[in-house]
């Protein structure tokens, strides 16, 4: 219900343009025109359609919000934002989304890296052969050192897992110190009995952007898609390369370092002039099409931006905050970080 106890609603991501959609609202509207949001069963989920009056209401504004409490009535409520006017002529909602979000809160780092292990490994041993969606940066090692000391017990096996890695800078070699492929064969794959060849990160010595983007969705596609993408979370709000932005973007794509990357890069490097300037990364639509997201947050300096991401508007401008949208999150996060909520 909305603060007034009128309506209730939340958003799809997918926007269902469907056929079944616009039935749904064709006899909506022919029934009654007072009605301003219909209850509905799609594809098992529980959602509801805003009728055509309250989305005319709405409409003429850029940018609407509201306050939500789902479905089911579980204690839930924040502001959704939306970012496009026009565009969906339906607010579609999922009242299962709110249930759906798990917010673990682990007393530190230590306990995050071991909660956020047990759940990639959980997937790995529920599915040995999936995908997993893999990122660099400071917060996931010490859960891949984890990952790592099970394996090392013989509690896990990697040997028909594949990987996609979110992203890599432009212009590194594999060899290079600085490069992810770099990372993530430290700090993981030489650990374990993973299969090199069904490892993959993008070529950042691929010149051709356009081909080497296309290649990596590709890739992603024919592996049949991500079953669990591990996700880190930036100062901004942004998930792999994806910095704020006015929209989202939707596949792998190469992105222009901003001048503030690039001067915080420029003490791993001899220069200034050897920081890579660019970088391929999936895109938001590629990472929202991962079966389950694993989102790592840990220490105060990312509280402010953790309780935006999922208590604030949905909007490109923090880009992790499109997550709200997607029905199976999984947030870890250490004392420290959760300390808005
Ligand atoms: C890494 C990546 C980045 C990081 C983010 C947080 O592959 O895609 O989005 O996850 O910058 O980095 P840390 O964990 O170092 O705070």
């Amino acid at each position: 219900y909305d603060t007034d106890g009128n309506i209730f609603y939340d958003l799809g991501y997918d926007g269902l343009y469907s056929d079944d959609v616009s039935r749904i609202l064709s006899r909506l509207e022919e029934e009654n025109q007072d009605v301003w949001a219909y209850a509905h069963t799609y594809r098992n989920r529980d959602i509801l359609i805003l009728g055509r009056r309250i989305y005319e209401q709405y409409s003429q504004s850029r940018v609407i919000g509201y306050t939500l409490i789902s479905i089911d009535e579980k204690i839930f409520s924040k502001t959704v934002t939306l970012w496009k006017s026009g565009a969906p002529q339906l607010l579609i909602m999922y009242g299962k989304v709110a249930i759906i979000m798990k917010i673990y809160k682990a007393k530190d780092y230590d306990e995050l890296s071991r909660k956020a292990a047990s759940i990639i490994a959980s997937q790995v041993l529920m599915k040995p052969d999936c995908v997993l969606g893999l990122a660099t940066g400071s917060t996931p090692i010490g859960t891949y050192k984890q990952l790592i000391e099970w394996y090392n017990k013989g509690d896990l096996d990697f040997s028909s897992v594949k990987s996609v890695n979110l992203d890599e800078y432009r212009g590194l070699t594999r060899d290079n110190d600085q490069s992810y492929y770099y990372f993530m064969y430290n700090n993981l794959f030489k650990h374990i009995n993973i299969n090199m060849d069904c490892t993959n990160v993008p070529d950042g010595t691929q010149s051709d952007s356009d081909k080497e983007c296309s290649r990596y969705e590709d890739v992603i596609k024919s592996l049949g898609g991500i079953d669990l993408q591990l996700l880190g979370l930036g100062h901004n709000g942004h998930i792999g390369f994806n910095e704020p932005d006015e929209e989202f973007a939707k596949t792998t794509h190469c992105v222009d370092l901003t001048q503030s990357t690039i001067e915080a890069n420029k003490r791993f490097f001899a220069s200034i002039d050897e920081v890579p300037k660019q970088a391929y990364t999936m895109g938001i639509g590629t990472i929202m099409k991962a079966k389950k997201i694993l989102l790592v947050v840990s220490g105060s300096d990312k509280a402010q931006i953790l309780h935006d991401v999922l208590c604030g508007p949905v909007t490109p401008h923090v880009p992790a905050s499109v997550l709200q949208l997607h029905n199976d999150v999984i947030v870890v996060a250490d004392e420290a970080a959760m300390a808005k909520f």
